[in-house]
């Protein structure tokens, strides 16, 4: 194994184009022998400068994501270093190369321990690529307080991750790599992001552009916070992204199972926004694990487990003793 000195980015850590024995990744990582073929092909693919910011840098953009603190303080602390943690500095370059070619999670990583660095591990990915997607949005003259509100979905994650596992980590890669490739945008209440139809509706066919539009978990889900939300995605897309001629928000959700009205007051926020949409009566795939998991936070052995605090809980629980499933549903709004 050796290391080479790459270049020194100001007060970014040096960098290290870092040469490595593959099978001694593997070993590290614990994988079988007959796997070592995806690192080699992770090993030939493009490679990119990876760089962390340093600590007193790396503890601003945690706060700045919304980085519950003692999460913060544990990433920061366990930042790796190539001198100190050659194998993961070499998977991080390889998974942040993935990254840059636009390659979608999952990445490989070591298995989850105690070890914050395995609990955080790709969340040093976006740590590095922060500067990436503010150049990004800059270069489309989006306010960078648009920039930091939509990463502020890290902070989420995170505070997620200890609600559902009861410790604090990050396994929102999947989910946050849309935010740095730097096409998705929260907007108020909502989030968008630019797309293709992969479907035909009266009004688009399958390849139009639309907004997909997302719903964090970030409070109440008011009428008036979605209006305010839609008007400012109207004004932001015709702004920043003029050239892309999108006239219709989608949704594909949980929350768009009509069944919900069963069991939700019509004053319900929920129930009034699947109001907004018109509904593809043609689809529908099985929703109970997300339901499940976007209100509860963990899929139980038993749903006798599961709290039955509001009225959305005992309305998920009593429907499917009663013998009925849950269904992701999607629709349509002309923004
Ligand atoms: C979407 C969301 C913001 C709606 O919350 P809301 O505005 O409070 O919704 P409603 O007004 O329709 O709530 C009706 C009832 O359901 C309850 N409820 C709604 N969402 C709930 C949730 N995630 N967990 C527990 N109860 C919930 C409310 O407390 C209320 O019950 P109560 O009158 O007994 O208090 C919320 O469900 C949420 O944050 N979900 C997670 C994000 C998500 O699922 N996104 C979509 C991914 S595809």
């Amino acid at each position: 194994m050796g290391q080479q000195l790459g270049d020194v980015h100001g007060d970014l850590l040096t960098w290290f184009d870092v040469r490595m024995d593959i099978g001694s990744i593997r070993r590290w990582l614990d994988w079988p022998e007959d796997e070592i073929g995806r690192l080699e092909t992770l090993e030939a693919a493009d490679h990119f400068p990876f760089a962390l910011p340093d600590g007193d840098d790396l503890a601003e953009i945690c706060r700045n994501l919304d980085v519950p603190p003692p999460a913060a303080e544990e990433v920061v602390a366990a930042a790796p270093s190539p001198e100190r943690d050659p194998e993961a500095w070499w998977l991080l370059e390889r998974c942040y190369a993935q990254f840059r070619s636009g390659n979608r999670p999952p990445w490989p990583a070591p298995w989850v321990t105690d070890e914050p660095l395995t609990r955080y591990f790709h969340l040093y990915v976006f740590l590095a690529a922060v500067g990436d997607v503010l150049a990004k949005h800059d270069a489309r003259d989006i306010p960078p307080e648009i920039t930091w509100t939509t990463l502020r979905d890290v902070g989420l994650q995170v505070a997620h991750h200890q609600a559902r596992r009861g410790v604090y980590g990050f396994d929102g890669a999947f989910w946050i790599f849309n935010h740095f490739q730097g096409g998705l945008f929260q907007l108020g209440r909502l989030q968008y992001e630019l797309g293709t139809a992969a479907y035909d509706a009266p009004g688009f066919v399958t390849g139009d552009p639309i907004l997909e539009m997302h719903i964090p978990a970030i409070g109440p889900l008011t009428p008036g916070s979605c209006d305010a939300s839609q008007d400012e995605a109207r004004t932001f897309f015709a702004r920043h992204f003029p050239e892309t001629p999108y006239r219709f928000g989608t949704c594909e959700s949980w929350l768009l199972d009509e069944q919900l009205t069963d069991v939700l007051p019509e004053s319900s926020n929920i129930v009034s926004f699947q109001q907004r949409f018109t509904h593809d009566d043609a689809y529908s795939s099985p929703g109970d694990d997300d339901i499940i998991r976007f209100t509860f936070g963990w899929l139980p052995e038993d749903l006798g487990e599961l709290p039955q605090d509001t009225t959305l809980q005992r309305g998920i629980v009593k429907k499917i003793r009663e013998g009925h499933h849950w269904r992701i549903r999607r629709g349509w709004l002309e923004i």
